[in-house]
């Protein structure tokens, strides 16, 4: 595989971190920096792709982007896997663990809970799903039906969601799942929506304390505001869907990552970021 980066590459990250160091001078107290990465597909053979970027390669350029800007936690949310193999959990896990970022993960329509927690569980990896950071709880959802594309929350899910909720309302909190409880406005993704999601946001609703809810599953940038809470989905690491497009449909965007930097008095700032235009043609030449 050719090299991914240029020296134009570089100048441009340096842009992005300076940015960011000009914004850390600016703040009045210190915020809490998470890079939310999610649905990389992996595969068990290093090379494959879907939908014409080699997936493994795709999350290697993402990274490389996510640690110039330090992070202090991840979050994975979701499909990061294709094949539920083994095999491609290690992988995950190999590219993640030599950032030493402690990070944590949640289960997407693609992969196998059982498999995926075996091998993400040892630092800097964590399979915790209720923790608490920078002043912040972060409480992750399992929105998978085993053997279904679309997503739903169990009872029991919504009942510890609930419950945890009820014992930590002084903290801000960010809650995660993989599948969008929100339409996109793009009918066959949307068809794979949270079934129950009126169930959560009723829960949420009663906790005003809950500042964002993230998740991926979507391939797209997604933002809206409901009752004081911002509802945030965030681009794959590997191939993009096309907003608002009616039946499925690739988007010729690059791959991406977003950061969130939060603030102890539950205020935050949040950006989407991508690849640029040259390594992700880069990475189309390698996968095709
Ligand atoms: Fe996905």
């Amino acid at each position: 595989m050719p090299p991914l980066y240029s020296d134009s590459y570089y100048t441009t990250l340096d842009a992005v971190v300076n940015q960011f160091n000009f914004r850390n001078l600016m703040s009045q107290s210190t915020p809490l920096l998470i890079a939310q990465v999610t649905d990389t597909h992996l595969f068990a053979e290093a090379d494959k792709s879907l939908f014409g970027l080699p997936t493994a390669h795709s999350l290697q350029a993402i990274l490389a982007q996510v640690q110039l800007l330090q992070p202090d936690l991840l979050l994975l949310t979701g499909d990061l896997s294709q094949d539920e193999t083994a095999t491609a959990y290690e992988r995950l896990r190999d590219l993640v663990s030599p950032l030493s970022i402690p990070a944590y993960w949640l289960p997407g329509n693609h992969d196998n809970p059982e498999v995926v927690a075996k091998i993400l569980d040892s630092p800097p990896i964590s399979a915790q799903k209720s923790f608490t950071a920078g002043g912040w709880q972060f409480l992750l959802l399992n929105s998978q039906i085993p053997g279904q594309v679309g997503g739903y929350l169990s009872p029991e899910s919504l009942d510890w969601l609930d419950s945890q909720l009820t014992s930590s309302s002084d903290k801000p909190t960010l809650i995660g799942l993989h599948h969008q409880p929100l339409a996109v406005d793009s009918a066959w993704i949307d068809g794979s929506k949270v079934a129950n999601a009126e169930e959560l946001l009723g829960i949420l609703d009663n906790h005003p304390q809950v500042k964002l809810v993230i998740f991926g599953h979507i391939h797209q940038e997604f933002d809206c505001w409901r009752h004081n809470i911002r509802y945030l989905g965030t681009p794959s690491t590997g191939g993009q869907f096309k907003p608002r497009s009616p039946n499925f449909a690739l988007d010729e965007i690059a791959p991406g990552f977003r950061w969130l930097k939060l603030y102890p008095d539950g205020k935050f700032e949040t950006r989407v970021e991508r690849l640029s235009w040259e390594v992700y043609q880069k990475l189309l030449n390698c996968g095709s």
